[in-house]
């Protein structure tokens, strides 16, 4: 897929873009490089959660200290005991399209899947989650504005929404003051940095920020990977006649299709990179999806491989370095799950007749907006 990185990454695998004054970096080991040297190459601020309040804006050594204590939460044997509560969720979601003849995959499951976990994850009522659901794709879902008046419209109804968002957040904080539970909002309201509690604003940062970094991202692998099983049906065959597949599907997935495109980064100092002079200032944009089909490091890069290992080169669908996926344990179970209940429920996946998917016009997402299958 996607020959435009593969002619990228051979001609100007690092090239300086004028009209929106970036460098663009294409290889796995250049890419590689610059994250694993955060120091050297920042995360951003995001208008969404403030300046250096959450852990994906924070650089060392602060966000060590955040990242620590957040691990803790999302291990993969913390995520192991959610397993029943996701099953119950996809079964749900699955169940609430029985009458109708067709279910798609993208609104019907993988949009409010991811949600609906977080959501029941930091202990927000069950209630709530609609309106949630709603509010954070309206702040964080891409956006396809392209003129002015769009993007200003669009800042006005991402304003509003994330206010609504921040109303939430501070009313279940202000409950589970009150009447603390064994969710994660309790859990972090409790936990300590560097001996005191957390800033009220580093505690809705962080929790805006769970709301929203695993949305998009883990919808986009699950439509990837049913496409997959559509582009391939051999894939899918595979995969029931052996379920301890699923895993290595959901893992290729993430390699073949990135969920997410790109991320970036700023030079903190002037450098020689690779015969390229950085500046201080410079923004950078690192195509992890480019990184994921370098053929340099994966054998038949172009080829979706059950089989293929990870061990040497692990994919970069998660980034890498110190801002590796916090929740790439959870996004990999909800994915699993899923796949295991579609297989079990679905004596076929069959696309619609007639339908098309269509993709996420994004330019940092990647993923499909809808995929209509036969329902059974
Ligand atoms: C960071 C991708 C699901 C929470 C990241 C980064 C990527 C990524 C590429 C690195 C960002 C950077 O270095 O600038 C994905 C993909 C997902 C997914 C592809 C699903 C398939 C989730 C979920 C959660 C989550 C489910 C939380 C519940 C986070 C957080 C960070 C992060 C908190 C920041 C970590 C840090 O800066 O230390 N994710 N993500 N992600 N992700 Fe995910």
């Amino acid at each position: 897929p996607f020959p435009i990185f593969k002619m990228l990454r051979e001609n100007s695998p690092i090239r300086w873009d004028e009209e929106r004054g970036t460098w663009d970096v294409f290889r796995y080991k250049d890419i590689y490089n610059i994250l694993q040297q955060p120091m050297l190459f920042n995360s951003l601020p995001s208008p969404a959660f403030g300046d250096g309040t959450t852990v994906v804006t924070m650089n060392p050594p602060q966000h060590k200290k955040y990242r620590d204590l957040l691990n803790k939460l999302f291990t993969p044997r913390e995520m192991r005991k959610l397993e029943g509560r996701i099953r119950d969720i996809v079964v749900d979601l699955i169940h609430e399209t029985k009458d109708k003849d067709e279910i798609d995959i993208v609104k019907d499951l993988a949009e409010p899947l991811p949600l609906y976990v977080i959501a029941d994850i930091l202990g927000i009522p069950v209630e709530k989650r609609k309106t949630l659901k709603e509010l954070s794709m309206t702040a964080f879902g891409s956006s396809e504005s392209a003129t002015e008046e769009d993007l200003a419209q669009f800042r006005i109804v991402f304003a509003e929404a994330l206010g609504q968002l921040r109303i939430i957040l501070e009313e279940a904080i202000e409950e589970k003051r009150r009447n603390p539970q064994n969710d994660l909002i309790s859990k972090l309201i409790d936990a300590e940095i560097d001996g005191k509690r957390m800033p009220e604003e580093h505690l809705i940062g962080n929790c805006l920020l769970l709301l929203a970094a695993g949305n998009e991202t883990t919808t986009n692998l699950i439509s990837s990977g049913v496409r997959v099983l559509i582009e391939q049906p051999n894939i899918e065959e595979q995969l029931r006649n052996d379920s301890s597949l699923i895993p290595k599907h959901v893992e290729e997935t993430l390699r073949y299709y990135s969920p997410v495109k790109t991320i970036f980064r700023k030079v903190t100092e002037d450098m020689e990179f690779n015969g390229h002079h950085f500046k201080k200032g410079d923004p950078i944009n690192t195509w992890l999806m480019s990184a994921n089909l370098d053929e340099e490091i994966y054998e038949d890069a172009h080829l979706f491989k059950l089989d293929r290992k990870f061990t040497k080169h692990p994919h970069m669908a998660f980034g890498n370095g110190i801002h590796f996926c916090l929740g790439a344990p959870l996004a990999r179970l909800e994915a699993q799950i899923v796949f295991k209940v579609l297989l079990d429920m679905f004596p076929k996946i069959e696309m619609i007749p007639e339908t098309e998917w269509q993709t996420v016009a994004s330019e940092i997402s990647f993923g499909l907006k809808t995929l209509r299958l036969r329902n059974f």
